[in-house]
């Protein structure tokens, strides 16, 4: 049951990323379009179907599956720093997904007013994040 549940997590964590990496790709190239445009409102389809039809549910069962593991296996959190410190990224994670989706409320609402450069800045911080927690869960350091 347990890795079950683990591989239904690393699914979801994969599927996560994807949209965690490609939304703010697609929110430079929205920058270019101008408001009102075909377009703009194509961008703003794709970008609403990403979050809603993807990021969101993938979210939802990686924590889903990550708390039940936890659940299952208590011992897991004692003398696991890498575990905390991992959560800890995740947060950040959930944190940039939430900024994500306000990013996207305004592009639908034509109200962005952040340059390109910005996104482009914006869509390495998940990259950094997904590269320490897989570090951390793989060689668990500490
Ligand atoms: C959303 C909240 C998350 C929670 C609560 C969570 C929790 C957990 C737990 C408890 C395990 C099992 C560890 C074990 O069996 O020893 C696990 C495994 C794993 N997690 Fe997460 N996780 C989360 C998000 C993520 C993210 C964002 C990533 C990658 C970017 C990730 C990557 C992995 C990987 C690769 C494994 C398998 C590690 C192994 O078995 O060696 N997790 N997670």
């Amino acid at each position: 049951m347990y890795l079950w549940i683990k591989a239904v997590h690393v699914i979801a964590v994969i599927s996560w990323m994807a949209g965690l990496l490609y939304l703010p790709r697609l929110f430079v190239y929205h920058c270019d379009a101008p408001a009102g445009s075909p377009q703009s409102e194509t961008f703003k389809v794709m970008e609403r179907r990403l979050l809603r039809a993807i990021m969101n549910p993938a979210m939802i069962l990686a924590w889903a599956c990550g708390l039940a593991m936890i659940t299952l296996d208590p011992g897991l959190l004692k003398g696991a720093g890498w575990l905390h410190a991992k959560l800890t990224l995740v947060v950040l994670m959930t944190g940039a997904h939430m900024a994500m989706a306000r990013w996207r409320r305004d592009f639908a609402e034509d109200r962005n007013t952040r340059p390109a450069r910005f996104y482009r800045i914006a869509n390495e911080v998940p990259t950094l994040l997904m590269i320490l927690i897989v570090i951390l869960v793989i060689t668990r350091p500490f």
